[in-house]
């Protein structure tokens, strides 16, 4: 039998549990969720992943906040596909990312994907690694022309 599939989601304010337990960002998660900012990738009712959009955007620009996959979960392309996913929402638009210039697995992930570095901005993590931002263009949406 094949194994059940994965569907990505609005998160549901029962998911905190199973966010919390593999979330590495300080704070939870409940805003988000509230303000239908929250996507999860599951596997029945395992949350396996998700990500926000930021509420204020970056610079008037819509700009994904957190992205995390559970250590369970992590190189089968789980984060590959929110992403996609959060791209989709935004045909049109130029949409920024962003990660501690340290973080080698994100770095990774968005250097295969169609991100381009914007830079860094030192100072917004304490003594941590400078936040290094990236943006990507999405097409817009071809529509089939009007009837007449
Ligand atoms: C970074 C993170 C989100 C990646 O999630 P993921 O679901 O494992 O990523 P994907 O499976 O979609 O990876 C796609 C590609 O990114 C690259 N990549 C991802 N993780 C990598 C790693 N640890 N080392 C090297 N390359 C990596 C690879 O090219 C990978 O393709 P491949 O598996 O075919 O080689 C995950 O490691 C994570 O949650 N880390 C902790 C939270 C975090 O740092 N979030 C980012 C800050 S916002």
């Amino acid at each position: 039998m094949s194994a059940p599939a994965i569907v990505l989601r609005p998160g549901h304010a029962s998911d905190l549990p199973h966010l919390q337990a593999f979330d590495p960002f300080a704070g939870r998660r409940d805003r988000e969720i509230e303000e239908g900012l929250l996507q999860v990738a599951a596997r029945q009712n395992e949350v396996l992943a998700y990500l926000t959009f930021s509420r204020g955007g970056f610079v008037g620009n819509p700009y994904i906040e957190f992205l995390a996959v559970a250590p369970s979960g992590r190189r089968q392309g789980l984060a590959s596909r929110l992403l996609a996913w959060a791209l989709a929402q935004h045909p049109g638009l130029r949409v920024f990312i962003s990660t501690e210039a340290d973080n080698f697995p994100m770095r990774a992930l968005l250097q295969a994907g169609p991100w381009t570095e914007a830079g860094a901005v030192h100072g917004a993590n304490g003594p941590r690694a400078a936040e290094v931002f990236f943006y990507t263009d999405v097409p817009s949406l071809v529509l089939p022309p009007a009837r007449s």
